[in-house]
């Protein structure tokens, strides 16, 4: 039995242990060009780094980015740390194919959160969406090789390294490879079978 999702509307916020998931708003301008603007924050994402116009821009499309209404959009959330209301990141959710039910994950925190665990406690979250909400088969993410704060992220998620793949993307200026880590439905429940329900904790690999 495989039948096609139908959409994802999620209730906002969505609340993990540290952190509110929520659509983005006008008032994030200066929270969101705090990170943009980092060049270590985009040295391996596709954006460049972002002055304010250009994170205006940015934002003007996120802000209508809060649903799933049919497959090839990505959802991208403002990731609110709770306890300052700082907008701290985003987490992106691609609803890639409905027959096969593929999604795809995506995050970036400003850099002076990293190392916190607050990275796999969103990508956590956007996992649950995919799975138990949007009812996604597998989900995937791809990063490049050398960002392995991304790659032990993706590992730590309980995600298997499924490729890597040689000059797949022309990255700013150069060839890159690329690694393709995914999780399967069944993986994914198997995964939170193990865990206390109720918070998100960061999964390890077994
Ligand atoms: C990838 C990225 C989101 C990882 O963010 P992060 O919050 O540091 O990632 P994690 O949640 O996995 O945090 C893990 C680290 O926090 C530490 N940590 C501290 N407190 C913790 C806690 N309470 N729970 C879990 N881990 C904790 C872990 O030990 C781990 O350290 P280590 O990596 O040295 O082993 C971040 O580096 C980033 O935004 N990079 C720039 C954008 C980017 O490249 N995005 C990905 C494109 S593919």
């Amino acid at each position: 039995m495989n039948s096609a999702p139908r959409g994802l509307w999620p209730d906002y916020p969505i609340r993990t242990q540290r952190l509110d998931l929520r659509p983005h708003r006008p008032a994030d301008l200066e929270d969101i060009l705090a990170f943009h603007s980092r060049p270590d924050v985009v040295r391996f994402i596709p954006w460049p780094v972002r002055d304010r116009k250009q994170t205006a821009t940015a934002l003007k499309t996120k802000l209508g980015q809060s649903a799933l209404t049919e497959p090839g959009q990505w959802l991208v959330l403002a990731v609110e740390l709770r306890e300052s209301t700082t907008v701290i990141g985003e987490v992106l959710l691609k609803w890639a194919s409905a027959i096969d039910r593929q999604g795809e994950l995506g995050f970036a925190l400003h850099s002076a959160y990293h190392g916190r665990g607050l990275g796999a406690e969103a990508a956590t979250a956007v996992l649950s969406l995919g799975f138990d909400q949007l009812g996604l088969h597998r989900i995937q993410a791809v990063c490049l090789i050398d960002n392995i704060k991304s790659a032990r992220l993706l590992e730590r998620l309980g995600m298997r390294l499924e490729g890597h793949l040689v000059h797949s993307v022309w990255f700013k200026g150069g060839w890159e490879d690329q690694l393709v880590y995914a999780m399967c439905e069944d993986e994914w429940r198997d995964m939170k079978g193990r865990q206390p329900t109720g918070e998100v904790k960061v999964p390890t690999r077994s």
